[in-house]
């Protein structure tokens, strides 16, 4: 049923989103914006009061309006109170779900999290977990600590897994557009949370035939991605040794037409980080090994991008030995130290390790974001971060562009006041061919990832 297949007058359902961090904070507001009555329940008080202040910690492109637009409606609000779950129809658990050294789940706070609902579940509520999990979590470890004497999942409650696939940079237009996926405990719950989310979002779904195939699509997804980033840059350091531009073998390759679609290699880069792609391939290489079977590819993406920070450091002082400077007098900015382009995200940055990397070797780093939250970038490199792009470049040796937030899009190389020549490093920037000339008759020496 699409909202436009609704029955008319039929009430929007009022949603509980557990856990208002990055996922359940862009989902609530969105859910409000369409109608819905929602409240945001965590655990975090500091964040639920900012939260209600309509000041999410995150820097989304769209986030802050929303909530704001959503609060002075009343359609919106944010509570650590779990009674408030009692009187909605839907409740959606959102909270981190990070992996152990083992790559095990630590489940502590999905744990925490169902056992506060279950004192407050009603009878007919559909429950759905969204947080990223390993298959059987759902039916395993949910489902149990839901519930209880009262209420049976499946028939006093309803229960489905729907994966979060969003990005981050993108997450506020990607809610209203991405296909949904369900996998529900019995058909009963499949189809009420088919039915909620084509109403909620206006989205298609897709439905599985269980919990576990929905909980398994969204890894799925990642260890793609993760692979065929893997890919990406191993193929960049192939075309290295050919001298070849990797962009433009990527581009050729990419309009072979296979299968459903085409060969999709996607972009070589300084790193792979953020809270997802490090974690749920190895959700997948854990729960194999479980269950007696082991999975290689996980391994070898993993490792192939996790090497990449110290590639990217290796070239930023190739590439100031090229230009006879000495390491331990050599200065380079950091532009961009978020995971990637356009989010205020540190987690698992690479930028950390390229950072680490380069002041063993006795550079003086300079960083600046424009986007990241500056006491934060202190805290994880222990450099105060500088507050402008000229600030952080002065006579610097090497400019490393390893997140090209919007605010980067334009710089005017001509006027940056950089030793000359300086070392541009594109690790994430993708210049095109007349941007890097346009560098070199600047007097810029240009080093890409596979370029
Ligand atoms: N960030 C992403 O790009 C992304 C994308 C897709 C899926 N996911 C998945 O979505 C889930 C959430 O990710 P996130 O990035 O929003 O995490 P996050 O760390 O930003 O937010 C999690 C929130 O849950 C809260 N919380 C923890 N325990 C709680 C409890 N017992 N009760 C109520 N609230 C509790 C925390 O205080 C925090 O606000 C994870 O499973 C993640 O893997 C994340």
């Amino acid at each position: 049923m699409t909202e436009d297949q609704r029955m008319p007058g039929e009430p929007a359902p009022s949603v509980a989103v557990i856990g208002t961090g990055w996922v359940g904070s862009c989902l609530a507001a969105t859910l409000a914006d369409r109608g819905l009555d929602v409240v945001g329940v965590d655990v975090d008080a500091g964040r639920v009061a900012e939260l209600n202040a309509g000041r999410p910690r995150f820097e989304e492109p769209g986030l802050a309006e929303l909530t704001g637009r959503a609060l002075a409606a009343g359609q919106l609000r944010f509570t650590t109170d779990y009674a408030a779950v009692s009187a909605v129809d839907v409740v959606v658990i959102t909270v981190n779900t990070p992996i152990s050294d083992d790559g095990s789940l630590a489940d502590d706070r999905l744990r925490a999290a169902c056992r506060s609902l279950s004192r407050h579940i009603s009878p007919g509520q559909l429950l759905i977990v969204k947080s990223t999990v390993p298959p059987g979590t759902t039916r395993d470890l949910v489902a149990p600590l839901l519930e209880s004497d009262r209420m049976r999942a499946g028939d006093d409650f309803l229960l489905a897994f729907s994966p979060e696939r969003l990005a981050e940079s993108t997450a506020m237009s990607e809610l209203r557009r991405l296909p949904i996926v369900v996998g529900g405990l019995n058909e009963l719950s499949t189809a009420a949370a088919a039915a909620f989310w084509r109403r909620a979002l206006g989205v298609t779904v897709t439905a599985q035939d269980s919990l576990e195939a929905a909980e398994i699509v969204k890894l799925a997804d990642n260890w793609w991605i993760d692979l065929n980033i893997a890919l990406a840059n191993e193929l960049a350091k192939f075309c290295d040794l050919y001298r070849v531009d990797v962009l433009d073998v990527i581009a050729a390759a990419n309009a072979l037409p296979k299968g459903s679609g085409s060969v999709n290699i996607l972009a070589p880069s300084a790193g792979v980080g953020g809270s997802c792609l490090t974690k749920d391939p190895w959700m997948v290489w854990r729960s194999a090994r479980e269950r007696g079977l082991e999975i290689h590819s996980v391994r070898v993406s993993r490792e192939v991008n996790d090497a990449m920070p110290l590639h990217t450091a290796q070239l930023i002082l190739d590439g100031l030995d090229d230009m006879g400077r000495d390491p331990a007098e050599s200065v380079v900015a950091v532009l961009g130290v978020a995971y990637k382009s356009n989010t205020a995200d540190l987690r698992a940055t690479p930028a950390r390790t390229v950072v680490e990397a380069l002041a063993k070797a006795g550079v003086e780093v300079r960083l600046h974001d424009p986007v990241a939250d500056p006491a934060e970038v202190e805290d994880l490199l222990k450099i105060r971060p500088c507050r402008t792009v000229q600030e952080a470049v002065r006579a610097a040796d090497c400019v490393a562009v390893l997140a090209l937030h919007r605010q980067f899009q334009d710089i005017d190389f001509a006027t940056l006041p950089v030793a000359r020549p300086c070392l541009v490093l594109d690790g994430r920037a993708y210049y095109p061919k007349e941007k890097i000339a346009e560098l070199r008759r600047l007097g810029f020496r240009y080093r890409g990832i596979g370029r």
